[in-house]
């Protein structure tokens, strides 16, 4: 029997059988998804003066990293094993910079940021430096959060781009 499950950092539904190991769309962990009558927005809370300085860091980081990974997708192959993975990519950024505008109230921006590298070992590499970076960055932005609901946010983004980082890690040995 399927069952309505909801994330609760991107909001995003899921109609499964049993509770998705990770959200299919922003790679939040199990904890974070919940059924559909146990879920409450993740933004709308008032930001300190810090998270906010945080968050918008955090909106271009995502910006940047989904306009690259469309940008790496784009130069690979259709259909080929790289598009598809950059395509991923790009969709959970796209995912994260959404929750990211939510938060601070404002538009989402226009998707503009890095080019291809030029090869998949460029880019693979290059992944592995902006999802290392970014998680260094969710660290501080994490220590440095008061409400709740903005470190449930940012320890979601961790392991998100944790499992990036991964993913790229593997894929270039
Ligand atoms: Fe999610
Ligand atoms: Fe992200």
């Amino acid at each position: 029997m399927l069952k309505l499950f909801v994330c609760q950092i991107c909001g995003e539904p899921h109609l499964a059988a049993s509770k998705p190991s990770d959200c299919q769309f922003c790679g939040a962990p199990e904890k974070f998804i919940g059924l559909v009558e146990d879920y409450s927005t993740l933004w709308g809370v008032e930001l300190t003066e810090q998270e906010k300085k945080d968050m918008e860091a955090t909106l271009a980081l995502e910006v940047n990293a989904t306009a690259y990974y469309k940008d790496v997708a784009k130069a690979n192959e259709k259909y080929s094993d790289t598009e598809r993975l950059f395509k991923g990519f790009a969709r959970v950024e796209k995912e994260h910079a959404e929750v990211a505008a939510k938060f601070l109230g404002v538009p989402l921006p226009e998707f503009t940021g890095e080019k291809t590298k030029g090869s998949v070992q460029k880019d693979l590499e290059r992944t592995k430096d902006l999802e290392t970076n970014a998680m260094g960055e969710y660290k501080d932005f994490l220590a440095n959060a008061s409400s709740q609901k903005v470190k449930d946010f940012y320890t979601a983004l961790i392991h998100a781009e944790n499992g990036h980082r991964m993913i790229a890690e593997g894929e270039l040995k």
